[in-house]
């Protein structure tokens, strides 16, 4: 599965949901998640990514990146829309450590 990563957080482009063909992104106040469970594995949504905050699940260190996709997915409401990004989208696009922002 593909998951998403804390650089979503605040930068929120939702370029991915136009493209993923099973609508498996959820969306949070700041950020997006995936449901790993409806993920087909594509891959096309990693490359659409401003921020590059989509990742294969494959590498090492995302097993809590994995769990909070997971537990996300099913309980924000599914996006399959691209809306207008955060104004500010773009300060945050390359900061480090977004996770202390995350909004459940
Ligand atoms: Fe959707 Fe494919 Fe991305 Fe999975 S890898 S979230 S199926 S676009
Ligand atoms: Fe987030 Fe990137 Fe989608 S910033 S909303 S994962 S396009």
């Amino acid at each position: 599965t593909y998951i998403v990563t804390e650089a979503c957080i605040k930068c929120k482009y939702m370029d991915c949901v136009e493209v993923c063909p099973v609508d498996c992104f959820y969306e949070g106040e700041n950020m997006l998640v995936i449901n790993p469970n409806e993920c087909i594995d594509c891959g096309v949504c990693e490359p659409e990514c401003p921020a590059e905050a989509i990742l294969p699940d494959t590498e090492d260190g995302l097993e809590e990146l994995l769990e909070l996709n997971t537990k996300y997915s099913e309980e924000w409401p599914n996006i399959t829309i691209k809306r207008d990004a955060p104004a500010d989208a773009d300060d945050w696009k390359d900061k480090d450590g977004k996770m202390e922002h995350f909004s459940p």
